[in-house]
Protein backbone atom coordinates (compact mmCIF):
# COMPACT_ATOMS: atom_id res chain seq x y z
CA UNK A 1 0.00 0.00 0.00
CA UNK A 2 1.47 3.32 -0.65
CA UNK A 3 1.86 5.60 1.96
CA UNK A 4 -0.32 9.11 1.66
CA UNK A 5 1.59 12.07 1.48
CA UNK A 6 -0.38 15.68 2.61
CA UNK A 7 2.13 18.54 1.95
CA UNK A 8 1.23 22.17 2.44
CA UNK A 9 2.36 24.56 -0.43
CA UNK A 10 2.51 28.06 1.50
CA UNK A 11 3.48 30.00 -1.32
CA UNK A 12 4.14 33.53 -1.01
CA UNK A 13 3.29 33.71 2.21
CA UNK A 14 4.47 33.95 5.72
CA UNK A 15 7.63 35.96 7.07
CA UNK A 16 10.50 33.87 9.15
CA UNK A 17 8.69 34.69 12.15
CA UNK A 18 5.03 33.53 11.00
CA UNK A 19 5.80 30.40 9.64
CA UNK A 20 7.63 29.87 12.96
CA UNK A 21 4.09 30.52 14.52
CA UNK A 22 2.73 28.49 12.20
CA UNK A 23 4.49 25.48 12.74
CA UNK A 24 4.76 26.20 16.20
CA UNK A 25 0.76 25.04 16.20
CA UNK A 26 1.49 22.45 14.09
CA UNK A 27 4.35 20.68 15.77
CA UNK A 28 2.01 18.49 18.26
CA UNK A 29 -1.23 17.42 16.92
CA UNK A 30 0.76 16.79 13.44
CA UNK A 31 2.97 13.88 15.37
CA UNK A 32 -0.12 12.20 16.76
CA UNK A 33 -1.07 11.24 13.01
CA UNK A 34 0.77 8.37 12.49
CA UNK A 35 0.93 6.23 8.92
CA UNK A 36 0.82 10.04 6.79
CA UNK A 37 3.81 11.57 5.13
CA UNK A 38 3.63 15.10 5.98
CA UNK A 39 5.22 17.87 4.50
CA UNK A 40 5.34 21.89 4.71
CA UNK A 41 6.97 24.36 1.93
CA UNK A 42 7.63 27.27 3.40
CA UNK A 43 8.95 30.40 1.55
CA UNK A 44 12.65 29.81 0.62
CA UNK A 45 13.83 32.44 3.50
CA UNK A 46 11.43 30.78 6.17
CA UNK A 47 13.15 27.30 4.87
CA UNK A 48 15.96 27.46 7.80
CA UNK A 49 14.12 28.17 10.47
CA UNK A 50 11.30 25.66 10.01
CA UNK A 51 13.76 22.68 9.08
CA UNK A 52 15.13 23.69 12.15
CA UNK A 53 12.06 23.58 14.50
CA UNK A 54 10.69 20.49 12.51
CA UNK A 55 14.30 18.54 13.34
CA UNK A 56 13.48 15.33 15.28
CA UNK A 57 9.87 14.91 13.83
CA UNK A 58 8.15 13.08 11.54
CA UNK A 59 7.11 16.26 9.38
CA UNK A 60 9.20 16.87 5.93
CA UNK A 61 10.04 20.34 4.91
CA UNK A 62 10.03 21.15 1.04
CA UNK A 63 11.17 23.98 -0.95
CA UNK A 64 8.76 25.51 -3.68
CA UNK A 65 11.45 25.58 -6.57
CA UNK A 66 15.21 25.08 -7.44
CA UNK A 67 17.13 26.13 -10.55
CA UNK A 68 19.05 22.90 -11.97
CA UNK A 69 22.41 24.32 -12.13
CA UNK A 70 24.31 23.75 -9.23
CA UNK A 71 26.35 26.82 -8.76
CA UNK A 72 26.68 29.96 -11.02
CA UNK A 73 26.18 33.36 -11.81
CA UNK A 74 22.00 33.06 -11.72
CA UNK A 75 21.57 36.15 -9.57
CA UNK A 76 18.11 35.10 -7.93
CA UNK A 77 18.05 31.84 -8.14
CA UNK A 78 18.84 28.89 -5.38
CA UNK A 79 20.74 25.68 -6.41
CA UNK A 80 19.46 22.46 -5.56
CA UNK A 81 22.76 21.45 -2.70
CA UNK A 82 21.41 25.02 -1.23
CA UNK A 83 18.01 23.29 -0.64
CA UNK A 84 19.09 19.81 0.22
CA UNK A 85 21.09 21.25 3.10
CA UNK A 86 17.35 22.26 4.64
CA UNK A 87 15.18 19.94 3.00
CA UNK A 88 13.81 16.33 1.65
CA UNK A 89 11.45 17.40 -0.78
CA UNK A 90 11.14 20.18 -3.31
CA UNK A 91 7.84 21.32 -5.83
CA UNK A 92 8.11 21.47 -9.39
CA UNK A 93 6.66 22.86 -12.03
CA UNK A 94 3.63 24.55 -9.82
CA UNK A 95 1.16 25.91 -12.70
CA UNK A 96 1.81 29.03 -11.02
CA UNK A 97 6.00 28.75 -12.40
CA UNK A 98 4.31 27.84 -14.97
CA UNK A 99 1.90 30.20 -15.76
CA UNK A 100 3.63 33.41 -14.55
CA UNK A 101 7.46 32.51 -14.88
CA UNK A 102 7.49 31.06 -18.22
CA UNK A 103 8.16 27.47 -16.83
CA UNK A 104 7.89 24.30 -19.83
CA UNK A 105 7.83 20.80 -19.65
CA UNK A 106 11.45 20.66 -20.77
CA UNK A 107 12.67 23.15 -17.68
CA UNK A 108 10.49 20.95 -15.46
CA UNK A 109 12.62 17.63 -16.13
CA UNK A 110 15.78 19.42 -15.78
CA UNK A 111 14.94 20.52 -12.35
CA UNK A 112 13.65 16.82 -11.60
CA UNK A 113 16.87 15.56 -13.10
CA UNK A 114 18.83 18.14 -10.78
CA UNK A 115 16.63 17.29 -7.94
CA UNK A 116 16.92 13.67 -7.79
CA UNK A 117 20.86 14.76 -8.79
CA UNK A 118 20.81 15.69 -4.98
CA UNK A 119 18.53 13.43 -3.23
CA UNK A 120 15.10 15.46 -3.02
CA UNK A 121 11.95 14.27 -3.83
CA UNK A 122 10.74 16.13 -6.34
CA UNK A 123 6.93 16.67 -5.95
CA UNK A 124 6.28 17.51 -9.68
CA UNK A 125 2.66 19.35 -10.65
CA UNK A 126 1.22 18.61 -13.95
CA UNK A 127 -2.92 20.04 -14.64
CA UNK A 128 -4.94 21.84 -17.50
CA UNK A 129 -6.16 24.56 -17.85
CA UNK A 130 -10.63 25.46 -17.72
CA UNK A 131 -9.61 26.27 -21.44
CA UNK A 132 -8.42 22.67 -21.91
CA UNK A 133 -10.82 21.08 -20.23
CA UNK A 134 -13.86 22.25 -21.50
CA UNK A 135 -12.01 21.24 -25.06
CA UNK A 136 -11.99 18.13 -24.19
CA UNK A 137 -8.14 17.93 -24.12
CA UNK A 138 -7.07 17.13 -20.61
CA UNK A 139 -6.08 13.92 -20.57
CA UNK A 140 -3.49 14.66 -23.78
CA UNK A 141 -2.31 17.95 -21.89
CA UNK A 142 -1.79 15.67 -19.03
CA UNK A 143 -0.36 13.06 -20.70
CA UNK A 144 2.12 15.21 -22.39
CA UNK A 145 2.89 16.84 -19.20
CA UNK A 146 4.19 13.65 -17.71
CA UNK A 147 5.93 12.50 -20.89
CA UNK A 148 7.71 15.81 -20.35
CA UNK A 149 8.83 15.97 -16.97
CA UNK A 150 10.01 12.20 -16.49
CA UNK A 151 12.10 12.31 -20.33
CA UNK A 152 14.89 10.16 -19.35
CA UNK A 153 14.61 9.17 -15.84
CA UNK A 154 14.82 5.53 -14.53
CA UNK A 155 12.18 3.59 -13.47
CA UNK A 156 13.68 3.28 -9.83
CA UNK A 157 13.97 6.87 -9.14
CA UNK A 158 10.54 7.61 -10.57
CA UNK A 159 8.71 5.03 -8.14
CA UNK A 160 10.27 7.33 -5.66
CA UNK A 161 9.07 10.83 -6.98
CA UNK A 162 5.94 12.40 -6.24
CA UNK A 163 3.49 13.75 -9.03
CA UNK A 164 0.38 15.99 -8.33
CA UNK A 165 -2.16 16.48 -10.34
CA UNK A 166 -3.68 20.29 -9.92
CA UNK A 167 -6.23 21.20 -12.39
CA UNK A 168 -5.16 24.82 -13.02
CA UNK A 169 -8.91 25.94 -12.28
CA UNK A 170 -9.21 24.38 -8.96
CA UNK A 171 -6.26 26.02 -7.40
CA UNK A 172 -7.21 28.55 -5.18
CA UNK A 173 -10.52 28.92 -6.86
CA UNK A 174 -12.90 26.96 -3.91
CA UNK A 175 -13.78 24.52 -6.52
CA UNK A 176 -12.02 21.54 -6.21
CA UNK A 177 -12.60 19.01 -8.97
CA UNK A 178 -15.12 16.60 -8.29
CA UNK A 179 -13.34 13.25 -6.15
CA UNK A 180 -14.50 11.07 -9.26
CA UNK A 181 -13.13 13.53 -12.09
CA UNK A 182 -9.55 13.46 -9.78
CA UNK A 183 -9.69 9.62 -9.58
CA UNK A 184 -10.03 9.43 -13.39
CA UNK A 185 -7.52 11.89 -14.63
CA UNK A 186 -4.93 10.26 -11.44
CA UNK A 187 -5.72 6.89 -12.62
CA UNK A 188 -6.72 6.74 -15.62
CA UNK A 189 -4.35 9.36 -17.58
CA UNK A 190 -1.39 9.98 -14.67
CA UNK A 191 -0.95 6.81 -13.26
CA UNK A 192 -1.76 4.81 -16.94
CA UNK A 193 0.83 7.12 -18.48
CA UNK A 194 3.59 6.36 -16.51
CA UNK A 195 2.66 2.15 -16.52
CA UNK A 196 3.09 2.91 -20.64
CA UNK A 197 6.59 4.35 -20.04
CA UNK A 198 7.88 2.39 -17.12
CA UNK A 199 5.75 -0.55 -16.34
CA UNK A 200 3.21 -1.98 -13.88
CA UNK A 201 5.29 -2.18 -10.79
CA UNK A 202 6.89 1.62 -11.11
CA UNK A 203 3.29 2.78 -11.54
CA UNK A 204 1.89 1.19 -8.93
CA UNK A 205 4.42 2.39 -5.97
CA UNK A 206 4.13 5.90 -7.61
CA UNK A 207 2.20 8.47 -5.43
CA UNK A 208 0.22 11.15 -6.87
CA UNK A 209 -1.62 13.50 -5.09
CA UNK A 210 -4.13 15.77 -5.89
CA UNK A 211 -4.19 19.27 -5.50
CA UNK A 212 -6.75 22.28 -5.88
CA UNK A 213 -9.58 23.81 -3.36
CA UNK A 214 -8.97 20.76 -0.84
CA UNK A 215 -10.27 21.71 2.43
CA UNK A 216 -11.57 20.29 5.47
CA UNK A 217 -15.06 19.95 3.84
CA UNK A 218 -13.72 17.68 0.79
CA UNK A 219 -10.73 15.98 2.41
CA UNK A 220 -11.94 12.90 3.25
CA UNK A 221 -14.06 12.22 0.20
CA UNK A 222 -11.11 12.96 -2.51
CA UNK A 223 -8.80 10.99 -0.41
CA UNK A 224 -11.13 8.20 -0.05
CA UNK A 225 -10.35 7.59 -3.57
CA UNK A 226 -7.99 4.71 -3.70
CA UNK A 227 -6.08 6.44 -6.68
CA UNK A 228 -5.20 9.42 -4.89
CA UNK A 229 -2.17 9.06 -2.58
CA UNK A 230 -2.62 12.35 -0.76
CA UNK A 231 -2.85 16.12 -1.37
CA UNK A 232 -1.17 19.07 -2.06
CA UNK A 233 -2.74 22.14 -0.08
CA UNK A 234 -2.36 25.95 -0.56
CA UNK A 235 -4.32 28.53 1.09
CA UNK A 236 -5.85 25.31 3.32
CA UNK A 237 -2.27 25.11 4.66
CA UNK A 238 -2.07 28.42 6.06
CA UNK A 239 -4.04 27.74 8.93
CA UNK A 240 -3.09 25.03 11.50
CA UNK A 241 -6.50 23.75 12.23
CA UNK A 242 -7.30 23.66 8.69
CA UNK A 243 -3.92 21.72 7.22
CA UNK A 244 -4.14 19.38 10.49
CA UNK A 245 -7.56 18.53 9.62
CA UNK A 246 -6.56 17.49 6.30
CA UNK A 247 -4.53 15.04 7.50
CA UNK A 248 -6.43 13.95 10.10
CA UNK A 249 -9.16 13.27 7.61
CA UNK A 250 -6.29 11.27 4.55
CA UNK A 251 -5.53 9.46 7.44
CA UNK A 252 -9.01 8.55 8.19
CA UNK A 253 -10.23 8.20 4.72
CA UNK A 254 -7.45 5.71 3.74
CA UNK A 255 -8.17 3.23 6.91
CA UNK A 256 -4.81 4.39 8.80
CA UNK A 257 -6.87 6.20 11.86
P1 LIG B 1 -5.09 25.69 -3.23
O1 LIG B 1 -3.66 25.53 -3.95
O2 LIG B 1 -5.20 24.56 -2.24
O3 LIG B 1 -5.04 27.04 -2.58
O4 LIG B 1 -6.14 25.59 -4.30
C1 LIG B 1 -3.15 24.27 -4.27
C2 LIG B 1 -1.80 24.43 -4.95
O5 LIG B 1 -1.64 25.35 -5.76
O6 LIG B 1 -0.86 23.66 -4.69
Amino acid sequence: MRTPIIAGNWKMNKTASEAGELVAALIQPLAAVKGVTKVVCPPFLAVPQVAQLLQGTDVGVGAQDMYWEPSGAYTGEVAPEMIREFCDYVIIGHSERRQYFGETDATVNRKIVAALGVGLTPIVCVGETLELRESGRTEDWVTTQVKGALEGIAAEKVAEMIVAYEPIWAIGTGLAATAEDAEHVIGNVVRATVKSLYGNDVAEALRIQYGGSVKPANAEEIMSKPDIDGGLIGGASLKAADFLSIVEQSAKAKGIA
